[in-house]
């Protein structure tokens, strides 16, 4: 199954983009990108940065929505570093980005198979613009596969994740377009971390890509040392990126769902009903668990599969 991403590198995303890469046997038609960790400018080039490392710079990139549909942008530098890769500095890509911009791409790439997969591991922003403007993409999309929301805790909030909160209007629309959606929130992504010693693992793989996600990746697991007292990181957006690709990994419940967008305390929280209490049209299918031990050698194996 071709898929497309839509992300906002970012180091979860950055890694992401790497265990596609890993996994052979997958198409990444192309990347929109959207401003969200950090701002579009460097979204952008960080995914270009990303597949210009992994020998990918054939894969068209081009840059989205700078910000969400109505709130102000709030960015995630203290988590990604200013760069947005943990402060890396990569290489300048050779590759141009895509002429046209990141929805167009977005919808091209949709359209250009009968059936692909929408993975989005940012705000939802892009989407949402991208199914209004462009609703005869729908048939064309097997499922979304979104990184975001949470059945229980938040990340920014108490109440919210960044995804879901940093667009919540974009994200509402998207839930609520009846396109078929799979969300991977964060009562997912915290059941698989990665820590120091994975780092070292993919170091000891001995090639340029695997060292530099361990590079990158050591910023991030210190910004979690910092903030939970552990070095056990929950890599988000390469969750959801395993699960697209490999469905069976991921147990789900077909819950309706929908996402707050004025509430004082709980502004961006995905409210999933997990008892059943609403009938929806056409349900969410709610991520629950997720075999970490394939999701953790999946991602390794990606690594150790560059040259
Ligand atoms: O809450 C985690 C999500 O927000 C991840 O996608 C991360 O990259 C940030 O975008
Ligand atoms: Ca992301």
């Amino acid at each position: 199954m071709p898929i497309f991403l839509d992300c906002d590198p970012g180091i979860d995303d950055a890694f992401a983009i790497m265990v596609l890469l890993g996994i052979k046997r997958l198409t990444l038609l192309g990347i929109s990108t959207v401003g969200g960790n950090v701002p579009l400018e460097l979204t952008s080039l960080n995914a270009r940065r990303v597949l210009e490392l992994c020998g990918r710079g054939e894969i068209p990139v081009a840059g989205g929505r700078p910000g969400p549909l109505q709130k102000t942008l709030v960015s995630a530098e203290e988590v990604h570093g200013r760069d947005g890769l943990g402060n890396i500095s990569l290489p300048e890509p050779a590759a141009p980005e895509a002429k046209g911009g990141g929805i167009s791409l977005l919808v091209d790439k949709i359209l250009s198979v009968p059936r692909a997969i929408l993975l989005a591991t940012a705000p939802l922003t892009n989407v949402a613009v991208a199914l209004a403007e462009h609703p005869e993409i729908r048939s064309h999309i097997q499922r979304i596969v979104w990184m975001g929301g949470s059945t229980s805790f938040g990340n920014v909030t108490p109440a919210a994740e960044y995804n879901a909160w940093a667009d919540p209007e974009a994200a509402r629309q998207v839930i609520r377009s009846g396109v078929p959606f799979v969300m991977v929130g964060l009562n997912v992504t915290h059941q698989v971390a990665l820590d120091r010693a994975t780092l070292a693992h993919y170091r000891a793989l001995g090639n340029r890509v695997a060292a530099t996600a361990a590079q990158m990746l050591d910023f991030y697991v210190t910004f979690h040392e910092q903030v939970a007292g552990t070095d056990r990181s929950p890599i988000h957006d390469a969750v959801a990126a395993v699960a697209a690709v490999y469905p069976a990994s991921l147990r789900t419940a077909a819950c309706a769902v929908d996402v707050e967008t004025t509430g004082e305390l709980t502004e961006g929280a995905t409210v999933v009903d997990l008892r059943g209490l609403v009938a929806p049209e056409r349900p969410i299918e709610v991520g629950m668990d997720v075999d970490a031990e394939f999701h953790l050698e999946v991602m390794r194996d990606a690594l150790a599969s560059f040259a």
